[in-house]
This record gives C-alpha cells, sequence and structure tokens, in this order.
C-alpha cells in the first residue's frame, strides 16, 4: 500500500499506515531528518550518523509502530541511543520537529497523535532525563513553606499567597529575596 487511502471511509478501515502510505512515510522522514540534522538545538547529536540507515530504519518502527505489517530490524532503542547524551529537552525538541514535519505534509491529525504517542512510550528508553517541564503548582508550594519556615521579624506575618507586586516588609522582605521571589 504505497500511495495510501484516500475517501470518506479511510479513517474507519484502514491502519494508520495504510493511510499515511509507504511512499508518503519515507517522503516525511528525509524532510523530518533533514530539519533534525539542521537544527540548533539537536543536530550536533546526529553529527557522525548515518542519515540514510537512520531514516530506512525509522521507517520500519514506524510503519510499525502505525500498524504496517513491517518488520523492525534496526537496534532495540536503549542500544541505539546509549552513546548520545540525550536530555528531556532534546527528546521534546525532536517530538516539536516530528509534529512540524507532519504537519507541513498534510498528515491526518490522528495518525500525528498515534505516531507521537507511541514515541513518548519509548521516552524512557531513548533518555533517562526526566525533561525540561515546570511544575508551577509545585515549585509556588515550595516558595509558600520555604516562606513560611524562614523567621519573620515581629510585627510582620508570612504572607499566605506570595506575591510580587505585594511591597516587601523590613524582615519578610529580606527572607524572601532570599529565596529568590522579588529581584534584589
Ligand atoms: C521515540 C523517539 C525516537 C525514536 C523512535 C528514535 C528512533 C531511532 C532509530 C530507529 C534509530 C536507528 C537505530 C539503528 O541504527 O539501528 C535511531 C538512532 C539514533 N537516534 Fe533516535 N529515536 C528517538 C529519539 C531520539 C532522540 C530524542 C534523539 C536525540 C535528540 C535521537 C538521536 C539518535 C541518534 C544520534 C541516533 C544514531 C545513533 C548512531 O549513529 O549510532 N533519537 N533513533
Amino acid at each position: 500500500m504505497a500511495g495510501g487511502v484516500d475517501g470518506r471511509y479511510a479513517a474507519l478501515v484502514a491502519t494508520p499506515f495504510e493511510r499515511i502510505g509507504g511512499d508518503r512515510l519515507r517522503a516525511v522522514l528525509e524532510d523530518f531528518y533533514d530539519r533534525v540534522f539542521a537544527d540548533p538545538m539537536i543536530g550536533f547529536l546526529f553529527q557522525g550518523s548515518d542519515r540514510a540507515r537512520l531514516i530506512d530504519k525509522e521507517w520500519e518502527l514506524a510503519a510499525t509502530m502505525l500498524g504496517g505489517e513491517v518488520r523492525y530490524t534496526g537496534r532495540p532503542m536503549r542500544q541505539a541511543h546509549a552513546r548520545a547524551p540525550i536530555l528531556g529537552g532534546h527528546f521534546e525538541r525532536r517530538q516539536k520537529l516530528l509534529r512540524d514535519t507532519l504537519d507541513s505534509h498534510g498528515v491526518p491529525s490522528d495518525v500525528t497523535e498515534t505516531w507521537l504517542r507511541h514515541n513518548e512510550k519509548l521516552r524512557p528508553q531513548v533518555t533517562a532525563d526526566a525533561g525540561s517541564g515546570c511544575d508551577h503548582e509545585r515549585s509556588d508550594q515550595r516558595l509558600r513553606d520555604e516562606a513560611r519556615r524562614l523567621p519573620i521579624a515581629s510585627g510582620t506575618s508570612a504572607p499566605s499567597e506570595l506575591d510580587a507586586s505585594r511591597p516587601p516588609s523590613p524582615r519578610g522582605g529580606e527572607n524572601l529575596l532570599k529565596i529568590g521571589r522579588f529581584p534584589g
């Protein structure tokens, strides 16, 4: 099924692999690896890698993940990525480049989501790093706990809600400065 399945009922009767089509999948991966190799954030990790092999192996892997009857003949994910110091942010950048590439090739959004979701499941085999996401709720809670723990001068009280627009009180303000809430 090289050309892809068109038509109103394709989404119901065909696998994501059949809907994207083998040829289009290869074109997507050619474009994707052009972007990856040239990327200022992750391109350096691919220096010296065999681009043609990467595309072949990733084609097999993606085809399998998208329901194609294809066998993946590359190295296991953990082994293939053991040499490169891959961080969570690198993983997220690759996902972003893949999403952009799929969008620009007009791949249906549910196929894109399926592919990205499968990749996400492979994340622990590619990187041990948790990622670059920031948990704002947790960090605000940590700041509130810290402000309560620090000694506050008599006559002032620890703010229940930390608020940068609130003027710092003499000693309490110092304390908040110490934990980095207000600029010095
Ligand atoms: C789930 C996400 C990923 C998938 C599905 C994937 C897939 C693959 C595949 C199929 C190969 C070829 C394996 C082989 O040669 O046998 C490979 C190699 C490689 N991948 Fe990934 N990869 C992923 C994430 C990443 C990330 C985030 C990076 C770095 C930003 C990365 C960097 C590399 C490099 C540098 C190689 C070549 C290693 C070498 O030349 O020995 N990969 N990847």
